[in-house]
């Protein structure tokens, strides 16, 4: 585990104090790592009517493209739990759209597992298949 992998790590474990969860009462944390080196956090964001629910992991990589990063290293994803939590499908394809090759799923007890975007979402449908 690198310097940087452990700040992403503590980053996604900070924010993940904020999460706005009344419902689930599941909280989680995601940190991206962008190219210019700025970390970027972001936690999950419920709503009452339930499916508008933004997840940790969108948060943080929308976080990042909304400051002009164009380029996203790696993400760290940190929730409670008896393994490091394994992001949904929606975030899945968040993470693929930006091609991030880095992944980290942790939980609080410090439980890591690193994970490649095409162990994440293999044969992930992409802006290729738009290519008619
Ligand atoms: N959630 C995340 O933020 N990220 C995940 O990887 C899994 C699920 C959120 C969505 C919802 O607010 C709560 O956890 C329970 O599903």
């Amino acid at each position: 585990m690198t310097e940087t992998d452990k700040r992403l790590l503590a980053e996604a474990k900070r924010v993940r104090e904020f999460a706005y969860c009344p419902y689930s009462k599941f909280a989680v944390g995601a940190a991206v790592l962008g190219s210019s080196g700025t970390i970027y956090g972001g936690c999950n964001v419920e709503n009452a009517s339930y499916s508008v629910t933004n997840c940790a992991e969108r948060t943080a990589i929308f976080h990042a493209i909304s400051a002009g990063e164009n380029d996203i290293l790696a993400i760290a994803v940190v929730a409670e739990g008896v393994k490091p939590v394994p992001p949904c499908g929606a975030c899945r394809q968040v993470i693929a759209e930006f091609r991030i090759p880095h992944i980290l799923l942790a939980n609080l007890a410090d439980q890591v597992r690193e994970m490649t975007l095409s162990e994440l979402l293999p044969d992930a449908f992409s802006d290729e298949d738009l290519e008619l």
